[in-house]
């Protein structure tokens, strides 16, 4: 392995835990500099949208098809041999568990192969580092992570220092756009499809409950929204109709991620009175048009910058792995070749084991 301090770190990032097979080779410059020098994303949505959902078998077992002509069409566009690697990071959870061995097993083979150090990277991590794909971002900073599986909001005090100020309790931010576009009769993936049809709708037409207003924390609750728009929605007779509903519910999601976030500001600029505030969000919302929107706004009013990843690292991908683990290497961390595959894996495990906020099961937010 090089040494980090002069010459910096070229690691392959694997990312499976949901229905991408992705790899990507990302270089960690010494001075902190990041280069993605390659990114390759096979999606499975054409597999699983008959299904109006992931279907975990099925994606587990297009992970297994996949993974080897996608790492070597990283490799490839990098224009690099696996010996010109310092080492080798794989998501290794939270996710769908059959999946994320594929991509594990995988790394661990060529980490085996060619004498190279592993790390078994957290999917939430992965997506904490993703707006350094695009621009310089210091450490600490406050997260929002809203995806497909996670409705979190973060205070990132560095590598693997996470502490949760707020969680759902239903549904993630993503899950309910994905809902909700399903009873608009939108196919799957819901986000992108429900942003575009609300294009020029009128979000005043439909309105739709508020979540936990009586309550003064971070915490985020869709399940309301997606009742009230799912009963809307099945009244809905002009296409009109669907557009005002599906502006009314995006704005309504944006409203709810945004009021959390205000309140996770101010507790966050009370702990860091006198330092610099910034703001990131990432996950697949991130990549919502309106979302950005209005955290941006409420970033300036607080004093806070904001930083979102580049549209293309916002959904899940594996440059935004290398980049976790490059900067876990960086310090010195890898992990055994018996690191296992974990489908609950919690940033904050404290704050989790303390306050377990979600259901069990397949209603809960995955971590
Ligand atoms: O980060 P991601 O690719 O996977 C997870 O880790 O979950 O996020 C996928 C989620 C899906 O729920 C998808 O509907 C949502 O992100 N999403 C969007 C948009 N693009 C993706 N939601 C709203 N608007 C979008 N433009
Ligand atoms: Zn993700």
């Amino acid at each position: 392995m090089t040494d980090p301090t002069t010459l910096g770190l070229t690691v392959l990032g694997l990312e499976t835990s949901c229905d991408e097979t992705a790899a990507a080779v990302v270089r960690l410059d010494a001075d902190g500099g990041v280069q993605v020098l390659s990114s390759v994303i096979a999606s499975q949505i054409a597999q699983h949208a008959p299904y109006g959902g992931v279907v975990p078998e099925i994606a587990a077992r297009s992970h297994v098809e996949a993974i080897d002509a996608i790492a070597a069409q990283a490799m490839s566009e990098a224009g690099l041999a696996y010996d010109d690697l310092d080492g080798v990071a794989a998501t290794a959870g939270p996710g769908l568990v059959g999946g994320v061995m594929v991509g594990l097993a995988f790394g661990k083979a060529v980490a085996l192969a060619r004498s190279l150090p592993l790390v078994a990277v957290n999917h939430l991590e992965g997506h904490a580092v993703s707006a350094r794909l695009g621009a310089a971002v210091a450490y600490p900073f406050l997260l929002l992570l809203v995806s497909g599986g996670h409705c979190q909001l973060l205070e990132v005090g560095g590598v693997g220092a996470c502490r949760r100020l707020g969680t759902t309790m239903d549904d993630a931010a993503g899950e309910a756009f994905d809902k909700i576009a399903k009873t608009l009769g939108l196919p799957y993936p819901g986000g992108p499809a429900l942003e575009k049809l609300a294009v020029g709708g009128n979000a005043e037409r439909y309105a739709l409950p508020r979540a936990r207003l009586g309550h003064k924390d971070c915490d985020f609750s869709f399940s309301g929204l997606k009742t009230a728009a799912a009963r809307i929605a099945e009244g809905l007779s002009t296409e009109a109709e669907r557009r005002d509903l599906a502006a009314a519910v995006q704005a309504a999601i944006a409203r709810q991620l945004r009021e959390r976030t205000e309140r996770a500001m101010d507790l966050y600029a009370q702990a860091h009175a006198g330092e610099a505030l910034r703001f990131v969000v990432a996950g697949g919302v991130a990549a919502n048009g309106t979302v950005r929107a209005v955290l941006e706004e409420a970033a300036r009013a607080r004093g806070f910058s904001f930083t979102a990843p580049p549209l293309a690292y916002c959904t899940d991908n594996a440059a935004m792995i290398a980049l976790a683990g490059a900067e876990r290497l960086a310090l010195g961390i890898s992990d055994p070749l018996d690191a296992p595959a974990r489908p609950r894996w919690p940033l904050d495990a404290a704050a989790a084991a303390a306050n377990p906020s979600h259901l069990a099961g397949r209603k809960g937010a995955k971590a």
